[in-house]
């Protein structure tokens, strides 16, 4: 390629990528005031996007890789949000340490920025790993999933011993054809025995190179499935009850590495979600009677025990998810 070419892809890259990095970066500033003005009474699941993102923000910082007139007002913003979410997550773990220990003391883990530290390069999801079939009711409810997900963290009653196996947790957790949040918090269940190191969970005895292909091997058949779910909410026009979940997909396997998530005309569709307040929920014009909710609830067995539903049609899960998918849409348009 001679010169001109080569700088004529650089332009246009940075031409297709700037706006569209604009307005993610523009949504997640109002996001991060909606956090500031709620964060003491937000749940643990709330928090924890807002954690996911300033890890992203973080290392979309050390990695830029975008040239362009705006690089550096872009960069002064993200610098100002990684600071304001680093003082507000703080306030709000106080809060929460006070307001519901029990919970805050089982998954506080996931509120270090560390825990979700994001490893380099990016893969694509596989449609020949999708499930030819697919259960009608999930494997485990959130009872189960938090037990599982507390024995790996070592946060389980008697405190201390992480990495703990039991026959129920690995049957459950590593079952195919599991539909909708089973899948997705199997995919964490993986994410955490790799954080955590547990690697005795496949019989090993360390995180060897075995380990590492069995875990790299759960994430592909679970986000190709997790892919295949979010093409079908796509085909039914995201009803509301499936934007939360189209949203954590989007937040996990973006954040695991498959980049096939960060879909342009997906990221159309979850700015057009967010509210004037800057949280995601339920918007009032969206014509759902709080009966017909009830029913969408309890068709779907989606109550979550955890989840709030704050003044405005916010809800705390939702724009936890939804935060935590923009960032890694700013971290795939910034550092590739
Ligand atoms: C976040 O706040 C803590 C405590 O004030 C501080 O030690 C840390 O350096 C801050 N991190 C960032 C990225 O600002």
């Amino acid at each position: 390629m001679n010169s001109a070419l080569i700088v004529f892809a650089t332009l246009s890259l940075i031409s297709a990528n700037e706006p569209k990095l604009n307005d993610v970066i523009s949504a997640l500033d109002k996001a991060t005031s909606f956090f500031e003005s709620t964060y003491d009474r937000l749940s643990v699941d709330g928090v924890a996007g807002f954690r996911l993102l300033q890890a992203q923000i973080g290392d979309t910082m050390r990695k830029w890789s975008l040239l362009g007139s705006e690089v550096a007002t872009q960069l002064k913003k993200l610098d100002n949000l990684v600071r304001r979410l680093n003082f507000t997550s703080l306030k709000a773990i106080k809060a929460m340490k006070i307001k519901d220990p029990m919970y805050f003391n089982a998954f506080q883990q996931v509120l270090h920025v560390d825990f979700w530290t994001l490893k380099p390069g990016w893969t694509q999801t596989d449609s020949s790993l999708v499930y030819p079939k697919v259960r009608i009711l999930e494997c485990f409810g959130e009872e189960m999933s938090d037990r599982c997900m507390i024995q790996l963290l070592g946060t389980w009653e008697d405190n201390g011993v992480s990495c703990q196996k039991t026959e129920t947790c690995s049957r459950l957790m590593m079952a195919l054809n599991c539909p909708d949040y089973s899948l997705s918090h199997q995919l964490l269940y993986m994410i955490i025995i790799e954080h955590k190191g547990c690697s005795n969970i496949f019989g090993a005895q360390h995180m060897d190179s075995k380990s590492f292909h069995i875990i790299e091997d759960y994430k592909k058949v679970f986000c190709s499935n997790m892919m295949q779910r979010n093409l079908e909410i796509e085909n039914n026009d995201f009803p509301y009850f499936q934007q939360d979940l189209f949203l954590e997909n989007v937040m996990l396997c973006g954040h695991v590495g498959f980049s096939d998530f960060y879909k342009a005309r997906w990221l159309e569709y979850i700015l057009v979600w967010q509210q004037s307040a800057g949280c995601f929920g339920k918007h009032d014009e969206s014509g759902y009677s709080p009966r017909e909710e009830q029913y969408v609830f309890t068709k779907h067995k989606r109550v979550k025990r955890r989840e709030k539903h704050l003044k405005g049609g916010c809800s705390d899960h939702m724009t936890s998810v939804a935060v935590g998918a923009l960032g890694g849409y700013l971290r795939f348009y910034g550092t590739s």
